[in-house]
């Protein structure tokens, strides 16, 4: 890609080296930088990458465990963090990872000031707004991956049950990156035919307890995932590097993430995903996205329950 663009990974376990590898296969942005405390996983993590520079694009791989290594970053992507074991909720993560979270957040604001900061690290929802509110950055420069990824899950779901391509799924799901996500099903459309009307080859479409079954295997993909091999991170780390690209381009394309919504929807103060433009500028949801009553229900669920995780946080 043209011009000068740094994304800094904050985290080389799992997911941080995954979103590293997918941002330089991708060429995400023109120098990625790898953080970290432990500073051998960081080093081998780097050397590793950089190894195979020759094969990926032009980008630059930098990193340590010295925090100036995310000096003037245009983004940061922040997925340090304990992380769910086999049966755990992201949310019971809360209170670790807020500690690690508010140790982090001043020290790369202090060092990337500028930056676009986007959060990983499990809850992300409740985390964005921890983050948000102690950093005092300006609306919609911190937000949470969210439901990016489980919109991928959803579109991929539909469309191997659909048989066309998983790009041409138009499907997303919002809410909690967690259990309280649901599928926005009233806009979704296979290319332009509403899902609930799609006929297959044989005649056959999705009846409503298909997409339940749907709704139920994306919202619980991640513990599939995290039961067979102890973490997710391919997805991830292509999802963000996704979310990456929409940033640092400055392509205003559209994704399901989650800054702290000031009003939009009817809920104010809480971080969930909704339908957002991404831009050098964030994240900013859009107020006119259509849901019908039952997904505006579901949604201030959602939003309650992240609501009342916050605040227990809070003490
Ligand atoms: C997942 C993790 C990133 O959903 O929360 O795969």
């Amino acid at each position: 890609m043209s011009g000068t663009s740094k994304l800094t990974v904050v985290g080389a376990g799992a997911v941080g080296s995954s979103v590293a590898y997918a941002a330089l296969i991708r060429e995400s942005a023109r120098d990625i930088a790898l953080y970290d405390i432990a500073p051998e996983k960081t080093e081998a993590e780097v050397l590793d990458l950089a190894h195979g520079s020759f094969f990926a694009g032009s980008s630059q791989i930098t990193g340590g465990s010295d925090i100036a290594v995310a000096a003037d970053s245009d983004i940061v992507v922040i997925t340090a963090g304990a992380k769910q074991r086999p049966g755990q909720t992201r949310l019971e993560l809360a209170a670790t990872n807020a500690r690690i979270m508010g140790t982090l957040m001043p020290q790369l604001i202090d060092v990337a000031p500028d930056a676009v900061y986007v959060i990983v690290t499990n809850p992300c929802d409740v985390l964005t707004l921890l983050a948000d509110e102690s950093s005092g950055l300006p609306a919609g420069r911190v937000f949470a991956s969210g439901t990016a990824l489980d919109s991928s899950r959803l579109r991929w779901e539909i469309a191997r049950r659909a048989g066309v391509s998983t790009s041409s799924v138009h499907a997303q799901i919002v809410g909690e990156h967690g259990d309280s996500e649901f599928p926005v099903w009233s806009t979704a459309t296979i290319g332009t035919v509403p899902v609930l009307e799609w006929r297959g080859e044989d005649g056959t479409g999705f009846d409503r307890a298909e997409l339940e079954r749907i709704a139920v295997d994306v919202r619980d993909a991640a513990y599939t995932v995290i039961r067979g091999k102890g973490a997710t991170n391919y997805a991830i780390g292509l999802s963000s590097a996704r979310i990456v690209e929409a940033v640092l381009r400055d392509e205003h394309a559209i994704l399901p993430v989650a800054p702290v919504l000031r009003g939009e929807h009817g809920i104010d103060g809480v971080a969930l995903s909704v339908p957002c433009v991404l831009g050098r500028h964030g994240a900013r949801p859009i107020a006119g996205t259509p849901f019908d009553a039952d997904e505006r229900a579901a949604l201030q669920r959602s939003a309650e329950s992240l609501r009342a995780v916050a605040a227990d946080l809070r003490g």
